[in-house]
């Protein structure tokens, strides 16, 4: 099992969890190798270490700018010799210099079904925009904000008098089962980057905003 995956996270983790359960499976095809947080107190960082996975900490704060942050986060994400970095709830925009380093392996999971919805607040923008499904987007990291190609998606429907805090909880639970997908499909060799984009086996990648069960992994 050699597909090395680092894992940034800023708060809770349970992305991080979900990925590291699907680490601990028998039937594993990639390892994280190193989880980051630029937050002192997220408690990810507990996740990380009951797991014994190599963490650490960069905080902004700790560094005396934002290049110099970025300088040092880069650093110790190429440490971790990554063949996959995957974003988790990581609260921080990253800067070009961090996205030119690791294109075509660096990947964002995010809670709207995009293009719709970029940004903050989803769950309550999907429920203002009485939108009849809502879900979550896993694609690449480009420079612009949530952007980059769509690897994959899950839906989920939005009933009459759901809340944002209901939405969250049924987008998160697609989402655990998600990433661990995304990931081994990259570890399998199916996900590549060819030419500036994702592909299948070879093939340009076709994306179904639609219940799990029916995408394409
Ligand atoms: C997820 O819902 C993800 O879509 C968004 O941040 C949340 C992180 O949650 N980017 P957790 O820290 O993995 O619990």
């Amino acid at each position: 099992m050699s597909f090395r995956v680092t894992v940034l996270i800023s708060g809770n983790g349970s992305n991080l969890q979900a990925i590291i359960d699907a680490n601990l499976a028998t039937t594993a095809t990639f390892m994280v190798a190193s989880v980051i947080s630029d937050q002192a107190n997220a408690y990810g960082l507990q996740r990380a270490a009951a797991a014994e996975i190599p963490h650490h900490c960069i905080t902004r704060a700790g560094c005396t700018s934002k290049a110099h942050f970025e300088q040092q986060l880069l650093k110790t994400i190429l440490e971790s010799q990554p063949d996959l970095v995957v974003l988790a709830g990581f609260m921080r925009i990253l800067g070009p210099t961090i996205v030119t380093a690791l294109r075509g392996r660096l990947i964002n999971i995010h809670p709207s079904l995009l293009p719709k919805f970029p940004g903050l607040k989803t769950h309550q923008r999907a429920i203002d925009a009485d939108e009849r499904q809502h879900g979550t987007t896993i694609h690449l990291v480009a420079e612009n904000i949530d952007a980059g190609q769509i690897i994959a998606q899950a839906a989920c429907p939005i009933t009459p008098g759901d809340t944002a805090t209901d939405l969250q909880h049924n987008v998160q639970r697609l989402e655990h089962k998600l990433y661990p997908q995304v990931i081994t499909n990259f570890a399998r060799g199916i996900f590549t980057y060819q030419n500036g984009k994702i592909t299948c086996e070879g093939k340009p990648l076709k994306i179904h905003s639609c219940e799990i069960q029916n995408t394409l992994l």
